[in-house]
């Protein structure tokens, strides 16, 4: 497997099961619509640009299925195109890129994968666009010091394809020589920051500490944390952010400390059919996720559960929302350069 997380091998969709790390990295060969949509469900495929392309690579594969004699039955394509759509409902990611090969589905598996595939290789260059002008944003809001960042969640290229979008931000600091210290998130329930960004950050030799989530306010009040970095999974014409579970929270311990927030995402995360984050619909996950991990038990069996898997983040607390054309939204209210308001001086 070559520096991106997903490839196209011989009809089948080839990446990491993302279940596995860091212990195991597993290969995952996905050659039906249902273990497409079926990775995607269950996190094996994660990340919003990362599910938006696995669902291409699923129209793909539905097209060479629904071809007999060279022609396509373009409504069973449609019919599976929709169920792919559906698989997770909070990243636009997916149902952007299902949308976007859906125009050459009349023209053939070929020129649906020829899509898919621009789009693969598009992701790399937006990433590492995004992460520059966040990376000079973030060196402008915070000139002083070598920064110490803190991230929530995976946004790495595991989430996406390439060099990811905070993650991808992180890179560029790191290159400059800019970064001192990344605080990972451990993002409960499924540990997406202890699992898999600690994974990337070590790959890339980029120095950090993982941190429980509930420490982060803290963090930022013991004056550890210069900026905050997060990525996205839809971006609201207002500004709003969905994103992992706890990037709200983050967002408001950010702004009580003066802390600049910002969210680093390609321009297929922000949804220009969405006026403001009340409109988003959160997903839900299974009551397993929180009462147990790893086959363990850590709550009594039957207890009730309150599981989001994500949150929004109203645009007023996001310092900015950067894509690969720039800064795409700033909040005029925060101008802090990080830190400034803490109990204990770093
Ligand atoms: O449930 P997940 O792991 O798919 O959630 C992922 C996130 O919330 C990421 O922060 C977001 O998709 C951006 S990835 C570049």
């Amino acid at each position: 497997m070559d520096d991106s997380s997903l490839s196209w091998d011989d009809g089948a969709l080839v990446t990491i099961d993302q279940r596995g790390l860091p212990h195991e990295v597993r290969e995952l060969r996905l050659d039906t619509v249902d273990a497409v949509i079926d990775a995607i469900r269950v996190l094996a495929i994660r990340g919003a640009p990362a599910i938006g392309i696995a669902g291409a690579f699923g129209v793909v594969i539905a097209t060479a299925a629904h071809t007999v004699d060279g022609v396509v039955d373009e409504a069973r394509v449609h019919d599976d195109a929709d169920r792919i759509a559906a698989a997770r409902p909070t990243a636009v990611n997916l149902a952007w890129a299902v949308q976007r090969v859906r125009a050459k589905i009349a023209h053939g598996a070929d020129a649906v994968l020829a899509e898919t595939l621009d789009m693969l290789a598009e992701d790399g260059r937006v990433n590492r666009a995004a992460a520059t002008h966040a990376a000079d944003l973030v060196q402008e809001l915070c000139p002083d010091r070598p920064l110490r960042v803190l991230t929530h969640c995976n946004t790495g290229r595991l989430a996406t394809s390439a060099f990811g979008t905070a993650i991808g931000t992180l890179r560029v600091l790191f290159e400059r020589g800019a970064l001192e210290d990344v605080l990972v998130d451990e993002t409960r329930p499924l540990l997406q920051g202890a699992r898999l960004t600690t994974w990337e950050l070590a790959e890339a030799g980029i120095p950090h500490r993982l941190t429980i989530d509930a420490a982060a306010a803290w963090a930022m009040a013991t004056g550890q944390v210069d900026c905050a970095l997060v990525g996205a999974d839809r971006v609201t014409v207002n500004g709003d952010v969905a994103n992992k579970i706890g990037t709200y929270s983050l967002a408001l311990a950010a702004r009580h400390h003066g802390i600049p927030f910002i969210v680093v995402a390609p321009e297929s995360t922000r949804d220009p059919n969405m006026a403001t984050g009340r409109d988003i619909v959160v997903e839900e996950r299974a009551a397993a996720e929180v009462i147990g991990f790893g086959g363990v038990a850590t709550a009594p069996e039957g207890t009730a559960v309150f599981n989001p898997a994500f949150d929004v983040t109203p645009g007023a607390l996001v310092t900015a929302v950067v894509s690969e054309l720039g800064v795409v939204h700033r909040c005029a209210a925060t101008t802090g350069s990080g830190s400034t308001r803490t109990l204990v001086p770093g």
